[in-house]
């Protein structure tokens, strides 16, 4: 199929991978490259936890969390989540959201809520990117572009570390690692729309590669054909 990014032709690029494969960073820059939408999904589920966490709710009490989520606003400003007209950007991204966020992400009244709204961004628009776990496999089966970026715990780990580092927030590198181990491990493992490479997706480690070389990799698969 081809694509070449010809006027008039929209489409829709799912991006999955594990935490700190640098979906976020990487969709970011290639939505800004080629003026498309980008919806960061991870960022919802964050904002689910840090609601959750905030008004001390009760995992179970489902019909709660079900009315909080039908009654807010969740909108995206220059690539920043915003929650009922507050920016919750700084509170989303805090290594007590990322220690706590696999378990509501795990729960499938939940991601049943999120993916209506996601799905409903995604049919509204022209052209999008959406990065996550289950984009290529749940949310957009079929995405013109399927990409699955993967890189080792041990530098996942040290991105993360230098992220919170940069925020002024005190965190142990071994113990960052063990976190992504454990919420690998959750998020490939749990029975709702699991981390998981579509069939048809490109892989991409990159261990090795900066954010300007993905993303030079990731525009050269759209402007030649795959
Ligand atoms: O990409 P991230 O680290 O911001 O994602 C936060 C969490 O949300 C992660 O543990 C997995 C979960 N998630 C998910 O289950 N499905 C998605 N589409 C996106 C994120």
């Amino acid at each position: 199929m081809s694509f070449s990014l010809t006027m008039g032709v929209y489409m829709k690029i799912a991006i999955d991978g594990p935490a700190g494969s640098g979906k976020s960073t990487i969709a970011k820059l290639l939505s800004k490259k080629l003026k498309f939408e980008y919806i960061d999904t991870g960022a919802l589920y964050r904002a689910i936890t840090y609601i959750i966490n905030k008004e001390k709710i009760d995992i179970d009490n489902k019909k709660k969390i079900t009315d909080i989520i039908n009654s807010s606003v969740f909108k995206f400003n220059e690539n920043k989540l915003y929650l009922n007209g507050f920016c919750i950007e700084k509170e989303i991204r805090k290594n007590i959201i990322s220690q706590n966020v696999s378990e509501i992400a795990a729960q499938p009244f939940i991601r049943i809520l999120l993916n209506k709204i996601i799905k409903s961004t995604s049919d509204n628009s022209e052209n999008i990117i959406i990065d996550g776990r289950d984009i290529g496999t749940v949310v957009l089966p079929d995405a013109d572009l399927k990409i699955y970026l993967d890189a080792s715990s041990s530098v996942r780990a040290l991105r993360r570390y230098l992220e919170l580092i940069e925020k002024k927030e005190p965190v142990d590198l071994n113990k960052l690692e063990e976190e992504i181990i454990i919420r690998d491990y959750l998020d490939i493992n749990r029975k709702a729309d699991p981390l998981k490479k579509a069939d048809d997706a490109i892989i991409i480690v990159t261990d090795d590669l900066n954010i300007r070389q993905v993303v030079d990799k990731i525009y050269n698969l759209l402007n030649n054909d795959l």
